[in-house]
């Protein structure tokens, strides 16, 4: 760990004493992000980026293009050369980095995966991340009362499903704590999926494409002949909003108007969800508040680099093939448009203008 001179470790003592979680050891931080097409991974490596130079840090940051896994193998490795003394990477394809990450271990890097679990590798020293099992299960419960499946008098609701990229571990979490909710319900014909498709492979959409997801709405579409004056469609579960995005594309297409929409789900608050919900286009989102996760992981970096206790609050979930990683979970919050001003607007998250 290189340390900076007198002056700067005094500013960073000085420091120290301020809201942020400064360290006294500054050191250098390789940040990989997976893409620049999604808002959320553009927020995240800002919010990342801003909070560790607060702690006094240096950062690398580096985005794979648009899910452009060799560009993310390489940049990790890049960041090793550079001899960084943590690296934070948010996987593209959870299973891809094995090799590369091998160049970590070998120099006694510490790998915090971030927010998607790194499989397969034993370098990885720590996983911050949300509650993602939990996320799956707010939305399927959300559902199961918005279509009052537990009401005994109740018609069959008809449903489809959407999650997202196979190769991104999250989504186990998310169908599969949405999917551990609704199937009992799929089970005894309270929820009918007309398309049959209910497994994961079904479901998913390569890197959780807008696009991916409003094709496969529109195929739906046209096969189980859903739409206001045809087949009635209750609900599409999707596990984020870039798939939900793509599904209200396809449901506005067909003619569905807030008036008769039915209940999408979503994840992220990104803001066209955001727009859509107040519009009565989307139905709820998950917010994962991306401050949160970021002040998190610059206090893991911390304890790491003072070689300190490392916040962790789950040691038994996340199982990346090696063995258990040591987690910390945030936590979600189901937003919709009746608390969305409160949770986005007043906690500063948006601005009131950027979600008009
Ligand atoms: C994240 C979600 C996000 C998705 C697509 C997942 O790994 O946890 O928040 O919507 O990737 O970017």
């Amino acid at each position: 760990m290189k340390m900076k001179t007198t002056l700067t470790t005094l500013c960073c003592a000085v420091l120290a004493c301020t809201a942020f979680a400064t360290t006294a050891n500054a050191a250098k931080i390789g940040v990989s992000m997976p893409t620049q097409s999604l808002q959320r991974w553009n927020q995240d490596g800002r919010n990342l980026e801003k909070q560790l130079q607060q702690a006094g840090h240096n950062v690398e940051l580096y985005y794979a293009g648009d899910n452009d896994i060799p560009t993310q193998v390489s940049q990790i490795e890049n960041l090793i050369s550079a001899n960084c003394d943590v690296l934070v990477v948010a996987p593209i394809d959870g299973g891809s980095l094995t090799q590369a990450l091998q160049g970590a271990k070998d120099k006694g890097i510490p790998v915090v995966s971030y927010d998607r679990l790194i499989m397969n590798s034993d370098a990885i020293s720590y996983y911050a991340t949300f509650d993602n099992y939990k996320v799956g299960q707010i939305q399927g419960n959300y559902l199961v009362d918005a279509l009052k499946l537990k009401d005994a008098g109740t018609e069959p609701k008809n449903i489809e499903l959407f999650t997202g990229s196979i190769d991104d571990n999250n989504v186990n979490f998310f169908f599969g704590g949405a999917i551990d909710v609704l199937k009992p319900y799929i089970d005894s014909g309270k929820l009918v999926v007309k398309s049959g498709q209910v497994k994961k492979e079904q479901v998913a959409t390569l890197n959780w494409s807008t696009e991916e997801a409003q094709k496969r709405m529109e195929n739906l579409i046209s096969s189980a002949g859903y739409g206001p004056d045809g087949t009635r469609l209750d609900a599409v579960y999707s596990s984020n909003d870039s798939v939900a995005n793509g599904i209200t594309n396809a449901l506005v297409s067909a003619g569905y108007t807030a008036e008769n929409f039915p209940i999408v789900t979503g994840q992220d608050c990104d803001k066209p969800s955001v727009k859509n919900m107040k519009r009565g286009l989307q139905t709820m989102s998950i917010f994962k508040d991306t401050r949160v996760l970021a002040d998190k992981v610059v206090e893991m970096v911390n304890a790491i680099v003072n070689k300190t206790e490392v916040p962790v609050n789950d040691t038994k979930t996340y199982n990346n093939g090696t063995g258990v990683i040591p987690s910390f979970l945030c936590t979600p919050i189901v937003v919709t448009k009746d608390n969305l001003k409160e949770a986005l607007v007043d906690s500063g998250y948006y601005k009131e203008k950027e979600i008009k």
